[in-house]
């Protein structure tokens, strides 16, 4: 720092603040100081400090509730960018443009308030405070998601009004430590108070309830600042602190069955609540453990968002999320990348979730200096080893008594550097409980665990075999062979997608060391806005005139910004379900049990069995209570016999209400086929064809002279022409691992040509024969359309044969048409409900459905290729009354049905762009492209990569009367 009054460029810019404690409840008054407080913004960090003291009047100031953002309440503007800074990257300096919030309001002591000491208590300000208490300054916070205590003790008044002042700069140093790929926000963003702190208060406690699962018991020692007494009432215990107890017999903590015990610890001045989970965290031979058993992390990547509110999230938020993790599935949550809202770590506790517990820390931006040749990364630097230790101990401090926090995380995304060894050192010294995680140093040298990124499929299992490419140093090698892997990320689920999420499973499933990982990201931060018109969008990089941002980068979530679920979500619950049912031959199920503790007792396994979607029989299976890790096989019901095409739907769901969901909710489900449909080609009718005028006559169908068919019975539609384009999904894009769309578009898919070459009427058929291909190239599709009259209907088989050397996987290979905007309401029978794509289709089950056409879009934030159904036997499209078209699969076909064509969704940018046009736009298609997870990560698995090669498909369309 050059200048000592520009402490917010300080290495360690905090002053003034009490040792770091950890989060208790406690019977100590508080005085909440959230709610409204006055409020300006100026230009820069350095403007006049007069408003600090009494007699300062902030008239002129505007008002901002505490807690928010200032950028999401009217003054400045949110900016997101992922890696780059968006400032000059010169450390520990900031720009002289350094917008500065001022913050003021008064309060009252309460008059019951006993004499004692008086604490204020920030628990996240973003990025940097000075605080004055009647115009005396108390000092300086930094670490924006870190609590900051100031002792108030001899500035406060009682009786009287006091004045709290606090100037917060959106840029300080600690920018440089706050590089998360997020949106840039400021403010007093989580709660303030004040606190009471009676004369012998308990301060602070660290529990440690360890649980044996060898002989089932459980040892506690909780030790506290001040001498105190602990009391458990469930396990009548009565014990004072620092001194051990052993107890015989504990129920564990586990994500699954989260065992709290109540107790309080009961100083001279304090009562403090804690709750007390019995836990051991170890890695043993390898592999990462919780009691004793092997974890498998089904987890998830979680910054705090609101879409209103940005980080400064309400508990019915938090509540929200860990709700919907338990009711998907999910068993793990990584804190990205910050320690959260204490709060969420209480729900985590409760309600059961595993989590790493990350630093406030990330220095991404050095990366674009290779990692800081040029300006030192501030994990090598020396000058900000303490600042760095600071904010692990504070997060350490303020967390260690949750006993969902099984591993501790260093922060993310910061190369590597004598620092993190120093914040490592410290972490272990305090508590040597918790397993130590990073990421960015591949050596592990400074953890516990080998994690790593993104990392393809083949290279997740050369480590599940040990095979992987070693490091440099023989014994950091070594060290890391025998460490546990885990994904810290997988799976970007950014736009359409992830695919490929059931390998990934396999591989966590097959290689004992491979022990999970966390999916990027929990949910996409799109930030609510409206159109000047008043439609409802979500704004991205970019929206609010950032010269540098990284676009819709920040929507990447499993979560919309509402927090409605997007199919990528319902895919993972899918995928990670912790019940697995096969059919075994004809007659019978195994049913193995993938949950860590718990039986299958808790479960009520019901059957339907459905004739072409509709309900045939139904009753419930008896299935053995099998212990975690064994499989049951059980005999299937005897089940009346049908002629259509059958499924039996075994469905596994909660027996009684459960604190996260009711009974009744679905864990668990597989179908197998009991009764295959019947594979015959519709009857064609010996219709023969007639030429009227410049017509061609073919049954109910009508077509032009150049074999375009343009009516079908009374409907009025588009001929079905040969489409091979998606709008492109995020995983396509110029920015994605294994970008297609570049290549996709050079060669002209999303513009190739049609010209019909012939047409021939064969017998009862009418031949067209038609070259589609784009302009500037040899390449080109050959397509034969072949129609054939049926009593209401048509038949067309379509024939494609490729020309030329194509070197490259096609998006999606069938014909699309129009037909009236009326047709609006879709129902079939095929898998469903949601979208499907080739390898993210498990999700999807057979069935009959409906839905129109509003609900049949996937509205991701950046409009994109979405809403394919999948093994679609039949399809209707009807208006009010029920006529319309009917199209049925030869045997089955892919769906896509939507208001505007893929060239409006390709073009949009926020869903707000996709405006209805007088045309319904729909896709009948042989085969897609998958997913893949490119967008950041590996791109579509081979075998789910759409090649050119002959292809023949088939598809009647008939019409439906009215009634
Ligand atoms: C990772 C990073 C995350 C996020 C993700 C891409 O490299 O740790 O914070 O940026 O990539 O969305």
């Amino acid at each position: 720092m050059t200048d000592p009054t520009r402490y917010w460029e300080g290495f360690c810019p905090a002053t003034g603040v009490r040792p770091a404690r950890s989060w208790l409840r406690s019977d100590a008054q508080r005085l909440s100081l959230n709610g409204i407080w006055a409020f300006r913004l100026s230009p820069r960090a350095d403007a006049d400090t007069d408003f600090v003291t009494e007699g300062h009047t902030d008239s002129g100031w505007t008002q901002l509730a505490v807690p928010s953002h200032w950028q999401l309440n009217g003054h400045g503007r949110p900016a997101y960018t992922n890696v780059r800074y968006p400032f000059p990257v010169d450390p520990p300096r900031v720009p002289d443009d350094n917008p500065t919030g001022d913050y003021r309001r008064t309060f009252r002591i309460p008059d019951d308030w006993p004499a004692a000491g008086l604490v204020l208590r920030f628990e996240g300000v973003d990025s940097c405070a000075r605080v004055w208490l009647n115009g005396v300054e108390l000092g300086v916070t930094s670490g924006s998601r870190l609590p900051s205590e100031f002792d108030v003790t001899s500035v406060a008044l009682r009786d009287q009004e006091n004045v709290l002042a606090v100037r917060v700069h959106q840029w300080s140093s600690g920018s440089y430590l706050e590089d998360q790929d997020m949106w840039w926000l400021s403010g007093i963003f989580r709660e303030v108070n004040l606190l009471c702190r009676p004369m012998g208060a308990v301060e602070d406690v660290f529990v440690h309830a360890d649980y044996h699962h060898e002989t089932g018991a459980g040892t506690l020692l909780v030790g506290s600042s001040v001498p105190a007494r602990v009391s458990v009432p469930e396990l009548a215990l009565s014990f004072a602190t620092g001194e051990p107890v052993a107890i015989p017999s504990v129920q564990p903590w586990s994500a699954e069955e989260p065992k709290l015990y109540d107790a309080s610890v009961v100083s001279a001045g304090e009562t403090v609540l804690v709750r007390i989970g019995f836990r051991t965290v170890v890695i043993t031979d390898g592999v990462f453990m919780v009691n004793g058993r092997r974890v498998l992390f089904r987890g998830v990547n979680r910054h705090e968002f609101d879409t209103d509110s940005g980080r400064a999230v309400s508990d019915d938020v938090m509540l929200a999320d860990v709700l919907l993790m338990k009711q998907h599935n999910i068993n793990a949550v990584r804190t990205s990348h910050y320690p959260p809202h204490p709060y969420f770590l209480q729900l985590c506790d409760e309600y059961g979730l595993y989590v790493i517990d990350e630093c406030d820390l990330e220095t991404h931006g050095f990366l674009l200096d290779g990692w800081g040749p040029v300006a030192a990364n501030p994990v090598v630097d020396p000058r900000w080893e303490e600042e760095l230790v600071d904010r692990m101990r504070r997060m350490v401090e303020r967390d260690k008594n949750h006993p969902s926090v099984i591993m501790w995380s260093l922060g993310n995304e910061c190369g590597s550097g004598r620092n993190l060894g120093a914040m490592a050192r410290w972490a272990r010294e305090r508590d040597p409980s918790r397993p130590l995680h990073y990421e960015r140093d591949w050596s592990a040298r400074d953890v516990d665990v080998y994690s790593r990124m993104y990392t393809s499929h083949a290279e997740v299992e050369l480590i599940g075999r040990g095979e992987e490419e070693p490091l440099e140093d023989p014994q950091l090698d070594a060290r890391r062979r025998r460490m546990p892997f885990i994904l810290c990320e997988y799976a970007h689920a950014m736009g359409n997608g992830p695919g490929g999420l059931t390998e990934y499973q396999q591989l966590f499933e097959t290689y004992p060391r491979c022990q999970g990982g966390f999916v990027w990201e929990w949910i996409d931060h799109g930030l609510r806005s409206r159109t000047p018109d008043g439609r409802e969008f979500f704004a991205y990089g970019g929206d609010f005139g950032e010269p540098i941002h990284d676009g819709n980068f920040v929507a990447d979530g499993l979560l919309f910004p509402d927090r409605t679920p997007s199919p990528g979500l319902l895919e993972y619950k899918k995928v990670v379900e912790p019940v697995r049912m096969l059919a075994t031959g004809r007659h019978h199920l195994s049913v193995e049990n993938h949950y860590e503790v718990r039986d299958l007792t808790h479960l009520r396994f019901g059957w339907v069995l459905e004739e072409e979607g509709r309900p045939v029989a139904e009753g419930v299976l008896a299935i053995p209570a099998t212990s975690p890790g064994e499989t049951s096989v059980i005999a299937l019901p005897t089940l009346p016999p049908t002629t259509r095409e059958t499924w039996l739907t075994v469905r596994a769901v909660l027996a009684d209400d459960g604190p996260w969901a009711p009974a009744g909710h679905e864990v668990a489900w597989a179908q197998l086929q009991v009764t295959a449909p019947k594979l015959s080609s519709p009857h064609p009718s010996r219709a023969g064809s007639v030429v009227t005028g410049s017509h061609v006559r073919l049954g109910p169908g009508l077509f032009t002279s150049d074999g375009q068919l343009s009516r079908l019975g009374e409907l009025d539609l588009s001929t079905p022409l040969l489409d091979v384009w998606r709008a492109p999904i995020d995983n396509d894009r110029p920015f994605a691992w294994a970008a297609q769309e570049p290549l996709w578009r050079q060669i002209g898919l999303d513009r190739m040509q049609h010209r019909v070459d012939e047409v021939k009427v064969e017998g009862d058929e009418i031949v067209v024969l038609a070259r589609v291909a784009p302009a500037g190239t040899m390449l080109g599709l050959l397509a034969t359309y072949r129609w054939s009259p049926l009593e209401d209907g048509l038949l067309l088989r379509v024939d494609v044969t490729p020309e030329g050397d194509w070197q490259c996987s096609l998006p999606r290979l069938g014909v699309r048409m129009s037909v009236p905007a009326g047709l609006g309401h879709v129902a079939w029978f095929g898998q469903g409900p949601g979208e499907a794509y080739p390898d993210s289709a498990r999700a999807a089950r057979v069935g009959r459905f409906e839905r129109t056409v509003e609900q049949w879009q996937t509205p991701y934030v950046f409009p994109q290729e979405n809403g394919n159904r999948t093994g679609v036997r039949w399809a209707t499209l009807t208006d009010g009354d029920g006529a319309g078209l009917l199209v049925e699969g030869q045997p089955t076909v892919d769906l896509t049905v939507r208001r505007w064509t893929t060239e409006d969704l390709d073009a949009a940018r926020h869903t707000s762009d996709l405006v209805p046009g007088d045309r319904l736009w729909v896709n009948i298609d042989v085969a897609h492209n998958g997913l893949g997870s490119a967008s950041c990560g590996p791109g579509v698995l081979p075998q789910y990569r759409l090649e050119l090669q002959p292809t023949r498909f088939a598809v009647a369309l008939r019409t439906l009367r009215r009634g």
